[in-house]
Formats: structure tokens, sequence, C-alpha cells
């Protein structure tokens, strides 16, 4: 009998809640050493993930496997949050020092991309950080937002919905024509001729979802910041910081 989609996520939710209580994992987890991982040795990351051998993981962009860290950080609360659930939590998000969790996500993002940790939004996906970032641009009539067809359908509905709002239009210019000829001096080009006088801000995503390309977004940033007196980059990237790491030049090219 076909597997289907509900079938799978049943499944394998069930698992995961069996797993996650069950003592075995637990006690197993707590008896592995802890020497980091390899990054060279494709092996050495593969056990890093506890994902069954028996088969091709083709999906993990849809649900997660955790590395060994993070599920060691994720035992690790769950213990603080068993012994004090009140303190636990109550630390967790309202104290300022180094045990508030969403300040150190936004320090440990910014000295990834480069920038000031107080410029990090958290939001709990793409497509809430996409509406909340158009919504609060202050377009008005006649203004224009750039962006691409590569884009994807949640950037395209955000932009569409906050320019319909007052009257600004918005418009998608291709950055390629073929896979087999992309180049990142062609497509830093495209925007920058595409950029006119209307266009108040430019959105691309860094790294495409449908196909693993990647901008040369900090060149894309500065020519936008060069060429409008005040002009706003959105950059969808949910999948970007996983992907590879970047210079803090990056993040101060973008600030700019
Ligand atoms: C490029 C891109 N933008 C936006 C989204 C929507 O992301 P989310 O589900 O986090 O809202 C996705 C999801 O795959 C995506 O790949």
């Amino acid at each position: 009998m076909p597997l289907t989609r509900r079938d799978f996520l049943i499944s394998g939710s069930l698992s995961l809640a069996a797993g996650a209580f069950s003592p075995l994992v637990v006690g197993a987890e707590k008896t592995k050493p802890n020497t980091p991982a390899d990054f060279k040795d494709w092996e050495s990351v593969r056990r890093e993930f506890e994902l069954a051998p028996g088969y091709v993981h083709l999906a993990l962009f849809f649900l997660a496997s955790h590395p060994r860290p993070v599920r060691q950080a994720i035992e690790h609360y769950r213990e603080k949050i068993d012994s004090n659930p009140l303190i636990a939590v109550d630390t967790a998000i309202f104290e300022a020092g180094n045990e508030n969790i969403p300040l150190q996500i936004c320090r440990a993002i910014a000295s990834y991309i480069g920038g000031d940790p107080q410029d990090i939004a958290l939001t709990q996906n793409t497509t809430t950080g996409l509406a909340l970032l158009y919504h609060g641009l202050p377009l008005r009539e006649g203004d224009e937002i750039l962006t691409t067809t590569h884009d994807h359908y949640v950037h395209h509905e955000s932009i569409r919905l906050a320019t319909g709002r007052c009257g600004a239009t918005w418009r998608k210019i291709p950055l390629f024509d073929s896979y087999d000829s992309i180049s990142p001096d062609e497509i830093a080009q495209r925007v920058r001729k595409a950029i006119g006088p209307k266009t108040r801000a430019v959105g691309v995503t860094w790294v495409h979802s449908s196909s693993g390309v990647r901008l040369p977004i900090a060149r894309i940033a500065w020519d936008a910041t060069r060429l409008r007196p005040a002009p706003t980059n959105g950059c969808s990237g949910p999948a970007a910081p996983g992907s590879f790491g970047q210079s803090p030049e990056f993040g101060r090219k973008c600030a700019r």
C-alpha cells in the first residue's frame, strides 16, 4: 500500500513522540561521547544524525532531523524546565542576561552573518517575516517594489498585498534565462539595470529553495543602496544561514 503524506506525518510524529519519551533514547544520548564531528568526513557528519540508515532522506527541508548538539541542547532545556518550570522559562525569555534565549539567538546570528544583534528580529517563519517587512515599508502611490520571477509564492504575495494597499506597483524580472548559463555578474547587472526612479525596495531570495541557486547578495545590496538614495533591500533567506558561511563584511554591506 502506498504511503500517503498523511500516513507519513502520523507515523512520523508517533515514532518521534515514542522516541522522545523513551528512556532508552535519552539514556543512550547521555552516554554518547561528546567528540565534535569532523566536518571534512561525511561518515562523521552522518553519525551526528539518528536518521534511519535504510532510507535515502531527501525531504529534510520539510521535517528536519536534529544533529547531536541540537538534541543535546533540547534535552538540556527540557531538564531545566522539568526541574524548575517557572524560573527556567522566566529567565530564558524575560531576563536580560546570558540565559535569555532569544538574545543568545540574535547574538549568534549577528556574529554569523555580520551585523548588530539589535537589528535581528526573530519571527516564527519566513512568511511572517516577509509580511512584517513589506507591510512596514512607508510606501506611497507611485512607488514600486522590484522582485524576481524566481521568488517564492509567499514573497510575491507579501509584495502584492503591501503594494495593493497604497496604490504602489511591483515588477518581477528574471535573473537568468537558463540554469546552464548562470553568472553572478549577469544577475547583479540585471538587478542594477532594472532599478528605476520609482523603485523603493528590491526583494530577492538569497538561496533559492527550488534549485539551490545562491545569489551574489552582497553585490545586489551594495548596488541597490548606491543607485537609490533610500532604498530598502528585502532579502528572503529561509535556508541561507544553514547553507554556507558569510563574512562579517556581508552584513556590513547589507546594513548600509
Ligand atoms: C524561498 C522561500 N521563501 C519562503 C518560504 C516560506 O517559508 P515558511 O514556511 O517558513 O513561511 C519558503 C519555504 O520553503 C521558501 O523556500
